[in-house]
C-alpha cells in the first residue's frame, strides 16, 4: 500500500493530506487531541466505516446543490447543540465537495470555529474541494455566496472510496484533474492514479499556501472556469461542474490562440489531455444562446475589469482582463460550431 502525505503549510494552521488505499483507517491518529466528541456529516450512499475511540454521532444531509444551504447549517447546528459539542470537539465531513463545503462552513461557525476533518470520497473533493479551506453554502441568488475560509485539521483521500463513485461523478473529478495539467507544466500523464491525485493535492496546496484568500495566484485554480460557470448557469445545470470545466479548458486554449498567446500545438495538447486522455466531452452542447453565455461570463467573479479569463502563455497561466468582447464572441461562435 502506497500512502502519500502532503502537508499544506499555512502559518499556525499546517495540516496533512493523506492519499492512498485504506488511509481512512488512520483517522483516529489525526483527530485533535482535545476532541471528546465527533459528529460525522455525510449523505446516503457514501461508504464510511470509520472507527473512532471517542463518542460520535452521524448526521445525514440531503443531496445536491439545493441542500447546500443555510437551512442545512441550522439543522446541523441544532444537532451540535443537542450533543453538547464544544469547540474542543471535532466535526468530520465524509463525502464529496458538497459535504466538505457544508461541514467546513458548519465548523467555521459552531462556537466561532471548531476543528473539522475532511474525509473526501469523490475524486473532485480529493483533488480540489476538500483542500484549501474555502467553505460555504448557496443562496437562491447564487452559488457559494455565503461562506468562510476555515482550514481543516486533516484531509483523507482514501482511493478505496472511489469504487462506489458513480461514473459521471468520476468524470466530474477528471475535469478538475485535467485542469492541473496546465497549472504547472508537470507531466501528470506519466503518473499512476495515486501519484496523480497526490500531485494534484500538492499543486492545489502550493497555490493555497501562496495565496490563502485568493487575492492573486489562487485565481489560477479557476482555469477553464469562466466559460464553465456560464455553461452551467445558462444550461440550467445539465452539465455538471467538472464536465463544464473540461469544455471551458478547451475554449480557454482556443481564446488564448486567438489572442496570439499560444500556438496550435498547445491547443492540441489541451485536446489530447481533456478529450483523449480523460475521454471528456470537449465541445459545448448544441442550442445554448451565445448572448446569454456572454452575459454570464461578464458576471464572473473574476470579471472586475471587463471580460476576464485565466489564459495560457509560454510563461504559464496569467489573469487577462478587459478582453475584447468581439473576439470572445467570435471564438465562442466558432467553438459552438466546431
Ligand atoms: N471548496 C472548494 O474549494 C471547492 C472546490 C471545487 C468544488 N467545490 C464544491 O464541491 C461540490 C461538488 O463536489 P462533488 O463533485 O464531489 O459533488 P457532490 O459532493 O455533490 O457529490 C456528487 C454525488 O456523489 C455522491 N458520492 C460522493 N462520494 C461517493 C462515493 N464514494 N460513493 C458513492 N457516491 C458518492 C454524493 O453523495 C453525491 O450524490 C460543489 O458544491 C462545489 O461548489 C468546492
Amino acid at each position: 500500500m502506497t500512502t502519500h502525505r502532503i502537508d499544506v503549510r499555512l502559518p499556525g494552521r499546517e495540516y496533512p493530506v493523506l492519499i492512498g488505499h485504506g488511509v481512512n483507517q488512520h483517522i483516529a491518529q489525526f483527530l485533535p487531541a482535545t476532541a471528546r466528541r465527533a459528529v460525522f456529516i455525510t449523505q446516503e450512499g457514501i461508504p464510511a466505516n470509520l472507527a473512532l475511540p471517542i463518542e460520535s454521532k452521524t448526521v445525514i444531509i440531503g443531496q445536491g446543490e439545493s441542500a447546500k444551504s443555510l437551512a442545512t447549517i441550522e439543522t446541523l447546528s441544532q444537532e451540535f447543540a443537542d450533543m453538547g459539542m464544544t469547540r474542543n470537539d471535532v466535526i468530520i465531513g465524509v463525502g464529496g465537495g458538497m459535504v466538505t463545503d457544508i461541514a467546513g462552513f458548519a465548523a467555521s461557525t459552531w462556537h466561532r470555529g471548531t476543528p473539522v476533518v475532511h474525509v473526501a470520497t469523490s475524486l473532485l473533493a480529493m483533488v480540489d474541494a476538500a483542500i484549501g479551506g474555502k467553505t460555504g453554502v448557496n443562496l437562491p441568488q447564487g452559488k457559494n455566496l455565503v461562506g468562510a475560509f476555515w482550514q481543516p485539521s486533516a484531509v483523507f483521500c482514501d482511493l478505496d472510496s472511489l469504487a462506489t463513485l458513480p461514473e459521471r461523478e468520476l468524470r466530474c473529478g477528471l475535469g478538475e484533474v485535467a485542469k492541473y495539467h496546465f497549472l504547472t507544466g508537470d507531466d501528470l500523464l506519466a503518473l499512476s492514479l495515486d501519484e496523480r491525485v497526490a500531485r494534484c493535492v500538492a499543486i492545489k496546496g502550493s497555490f493555497v499556501e501562496q495565496d490563502e484568500r485568493e487575492s492573486g495566484k489562487r485565481a489560477f485554480l479557476n482555469y477553464g472556469h469562466t466559460l464553465a460557470h456560464a455553461l452551467e448557469t445558462v444550461g440550467q445545470h445539465q452539465l455538471a461542474h467538472g464536465e463544464a470545466v473540461a469544455i471551458g479548458l478547451i475554449f480557454a486554449a482556443r481564446l488564448a490562440r486567438a489572442l496570439g498567446r499560444i500556438d496550435d500545438s498547445r491547443v492540441d495538447y489541451h485536446e489530447l489531455v481533456v478529450g483523449q486522455t480523460y475521454s471528456l466531452q470537449t465541445r459545448m452542447p448544441a442550442g445554448l444562446d451565445i448572448d446569454q453565455l456572454m452575459a454570464a461570463m461578464a458576471r464572473d467573479k473574476k470579471a472586475l475589469q471587463g471580460l476576464t479569463f485565466i489564459l495560457d502563455s509560454p510563461q504559464g497561466l496569467e489573469i487577462v482582463a478587459n478582453i475584447s468582447p468581439e473576439i470572445v464572441r467570435s471564438e465562442l461562435v466558432h467553438f459552438s460550431q466546431s
